[in-house]
């Protein structure tokens, strides 16, 4: 018993270690339209239906992960100080996600051929 517990904690370690790097693109893919970000964002994350709608093909993983989270804090009431964005639609859309689809929806858009680029 004793070891299968352990071999368990250690199957469980390993996957929380491997699941922290890998994102999964198609999952981000398949979770970008299941939640209908689509409707607003454009199926392809650039041709967004209206213009505040911001552009999410091409732009940095990290700054949408860090974006989506600080909407979820938001909606969550935590306070000003906590860096959160207050958005009662992406607030509403993001109550949804979990951190797992947060980081596979950020990996697969920030893949996503785009006019946001550095120009040098
Ligand atoms: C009903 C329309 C609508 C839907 C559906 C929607 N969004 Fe948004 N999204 C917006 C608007 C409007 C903003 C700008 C909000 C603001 O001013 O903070 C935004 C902002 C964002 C941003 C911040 C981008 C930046 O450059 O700061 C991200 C990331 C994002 N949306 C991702 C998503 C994802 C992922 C989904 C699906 C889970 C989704 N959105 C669904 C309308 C929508």
């Amino acid at each position: 018993m004793k070891k299968i517990s352990l071999a368990l904690a250690a199957s469980t370690m390993f996957a929380f270690a491997s699941g922290a790097f890998a994102a999964d693109l198609a999952a981000g893919k398949a979770a970008y339209d299941k939640f209908t970000c689509a409707s607003c964002h454009g199926a392809d994350g650039k041709t967004s239906i209206m213009p505040a709608y911001p552009i999410l093909a091409g732009q940095h993983e990290d700054f949408l992960r860090h974006a989506l989270r600080s909407y979820k804090r938001g909606a969550a009431g935590a306070p000003a100080s906590a860096n959160i964005r207050k958005n009662a639609i992406m607030g509403a859309m993001v109550a949804q996600l979990s951190n797992t689809d947060i980081n596979n929806i950020a990996a697969w858009l920030s893949k996503q051929p785009s006019p946001l680029a550095v120009r040098k």
